[in-house]
């Protein structure tokens, strides 16, 4: 019998074979459980991504009904799966987890987004709703996203459950994804051969201090400078447009700038404003804080303010070359280089061995046309835990003066200590206005940045004693962070827009460009994707931010100098009006900001805040409050495009911008 099998098996094949048409090339349907792909690149704010039980790491269970399978997270969650065209269904139960615990606090929504569409949307659930079924056709798709928000109201509590998620798949296996990353696209053409005069229009200075200004401009060199109706006590040296002197009376003085080379000549208006207020439009510089740290030295910044000049971003404005926390003495540092005597027998502050004349390299900075800046703490310790101020404010005043300073970040830090009562307004307010005296009876200007990081809403009273104030935390506190920081500190000012004019700007932290130093201590690239970069730059812009470049100056690529040299950006950033841009429109994850500029046009930036899918905006003239007929130019390439008359039509990539301006046809 064991010995007739063969037979058998033989018939059976061959009958089967004499049936059988074409061999069947069905591919059989699989599935594949959401708890069994890698979920490291999913983003949660908090906790971490639990498989097959809840964030509080307990069963899966919504309203009473338990889970063996599934996912375990919290809002805001995103999770993005390269769908491959082929998957066929995704499937899930979701809801709040009963281990929440909440007290009725937990509001969540769920989302599936599909190439750009919101193919499933929950209502806003909350512990103890029954668990809401998601099942959807996505033949032929190509990218999903899985999504939690808070509904609105804060994360607290807003454990979310995918429960049962699967996907049903013919062919190749659904795989994670990552955001859209794109590409390094310089749109900023180079500059033309013909003479312009970039940056600002108006300068603000103060009776008796000496004057250093270096009118910014681009074209062929030699370019030969002449300014019409000069105060008295100015001089030019023409070759390279640089002011000097000092103004001892008072008063505005309307002059005109013209600058000329082999191939042409241009104007532009330059009004002196000689009283008590100082930048008049927002800074333009460079400091040293994220890219170098602690390991700032002199060196450092005679190279920075030699590559602001070869560079060529002189040629549009930027002046400043600002020295961060870490040049003072470090007091308990290990490190010999860093120790030493803080003050001298006056009680004067002594910088430490990494910057042995402290005068010489201010003079140094003048001596290319550029301003020197300087850091200290209203505390006893910066933040880095170098010396501060705190007892000694005259005296480092009066120190800065000598060196010859031209700007001062007085940084917090360790002041809350110094603070015995309760942190009100006052108390708040109290070493700014300290500082802002001494520097008041000073024969020479200082702008001065108060860095509190916002705390009792310094946008509202910044002004009485400095020129910008920075309005968040560290924008780079974080390295991987910047970009979603971009979205809260940047995005966060809409609303603030009536505290910025001239003389006084919400500073969101500097421009983090280019190679900047992480957490480990390495200068690594920016983290942002060349589309975040661009909105970067472009929402500071018109926020009237101070534009200082937080990056490797030394050292940048042909993009980074790019973004940092657009001439049409710089005009709007440094409009005379000094108006913040605010959101006008909202469409989905499309926002759209506006200012309104000196000559009457409209500065707009278009931004998508999704870092997945591109996405469509209108631009509608009657959002700008324009009728008729109006000219539109794209600022990043510097083109007009076709009039806008009702409205435009934008695509924008994800994280990505456009950036516009818009006049009224006459
Ligand atoms: C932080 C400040 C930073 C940087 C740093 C230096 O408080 O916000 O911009 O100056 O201190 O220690």
């Amino acid at each position: 019998m064991r010995a007739l099998w063969p037979l058998f098996l033989f018939a059976f094949i061959a009958v089967n074979c004499m049936f059988a048409e074409e061999p069947a090339k069905e591919i059989p349907q699989q599935r594949l459980f959401l708890s069994d792909m890698d979920l490291s690149t999913a983003v949660q704010e908090w906790g971490k991504t639990q498989i097959n039980r809840s964030i509080r790491e307990t069963k899966l269970s919504i309203a009473g009904k338990q889970f063996d399978n599934g996912v375990g997270t919290h809002a805001s969650f995103s999770y993005i799966v390269q769908l491959k065209k082929s998957v066929v269904n995704f499937s899930a139960w979701v809801g709040v987890d009963d281990a929440a615990d909440s007290g009725g606090k937990s509001s969540i929504r769920f989302y599936v987004e599909v190439d750009g569409e919101t193919l499933f949307a929950s209502p806003i659930m909350r512990e103890g709703d029954e668990a809401v079924r998601i099942d959807l056709n996505l033949t032929g798709k190509d990218i999903l996203r899985l999504r939690v928000d808070d509904a609105g109201d804060g994360i607290n509590f807003d454990h979310a459950n995918w429960a049962d998620a699967v996907f049903t798949y013919v062919g190749e296996k659904p795989l994670p994804g990552t955001p859209w990353v794109g590409k390094k696209v310089i749109l900023t053409p180079k500059p033309g051969p013909k003479p312009r005069i970039n940056g600002p229009k108006v300068f603000g200075v103060r009776p008796g201090s000496p004057f250093l200004f270096t009118i910014p401009a681009t074209g062929n060199q030699p370019i030969s400078f002449f300014v019409e109706n000069l105060p008295k006590g100015l001089t030019l040296d023409s070759k390279t447009g640089r002011l000097t002197g000092k103004i001892l009376e008072s008063g505005t003085y309307d002059c005109m700038i013209i600058a000329s080379n082999a191939l042409g000549v241009v104007k532009r208006p330059f009004k002196i404003e000689c009283g008590e207020k100082l930048a008049l439009t927002p800074h333009m510089g460079w400091n040293s804080w994220y890219i170098w740290g602690e390991d700032v030295t002199d060196r450092i910044i005679r190279e920075a303010a030699d590559a602001m000049v070869a560079s060529g971003m002189i040629n549009y404005g930027y002046q400043y070359i600002n020295i961060d926390d870490c040049w003072a003495i470090k007091p308990g540092s290990q490190d010999p280089t860093l120790q030493g005597q803080e003050r001298d027998e006056n009680g004067m502050i002594n910088a430490n061995s990494r910057f042995p004349d402290m005068k010489a390299l201010a003079d140094y900075i003048h001596s290319k046309g550029l301003k020197a800046g300087i850091y200290t703490s209203p505390g006893r310790r910066t933040c880095a835990g170098f010396v501060g101020s705190f007892g000694y404010e005259e005296e480092d005043v009066r120190r800065f003066i000598e060196w010859g300073f031209d700007f001062l970040k007085y940084d917090w830090c360790s002041y809350t200590h110094e603070i015995t009562k309760e942190m009100n307004l006052e108390e708040l307010k109290k070493p700014y206005r300290l500082i802002a005296e001494y520097l008041k009876e000073q024969p020479r200007d200082i702008v001065l940045n108060l860095c509190q990081y916002g705390m009792g809403e310094v946008w509202k009273w910044g002004k009485e004693f400095g020129q910008s104030w920075r309005t968040s935390g560290d924008l780079g506190l974080v390295f991987e962070k910047i970009s979603q920081q971009i979205y809260i500190d940047g995005f966060g000012l809409d609303g603030l827009e009536q505290y910025s004019s001239p003389g006084g700007y919400n500073d969101p932290d500097y421009l983090l460009i280019g190679n900047l130093r992480n957490q480990k201590g390495q200068r690594v690239p920016t983290p942002l994707t060349p589309d975040e970069q661009y909105t970067h730059v472009t929402l500071w812009a018109l926020l009237a931010a101070p534009l200082i470049f937080g990056g490797d100056i030394a050292n940048m690529d042909d993009f980074t100098l790019s973004l940092l040299t657009n001439s049409e950006l710089i005009d709007i950033n440094q409009d005379s009006l000094c108006i913040q841009a605010n959101c006008i429109a909202k469409q989905g994850d499309i926002q759209i900001w506006s200012k309104r500029l000196e000559d009457g046009s409209k500065a707009i930036g278009i931004f998508n805040l999704d870092n997945l899918f591109t996405k469509k905006a209108v631009l509608k003239a009657s959002d700008l409050g324009i009728e008729g007929k109006c000219r539109i130019r794209n600022i990043w390439t510097q083109k007009d495009l076709p009039d806008l008359e009702g409205e435009m039509m934008f695509e924008i990539n994800p994280h990505g911008c456009m950036a516009l301006r818009v006049w009224k046809r006459e």
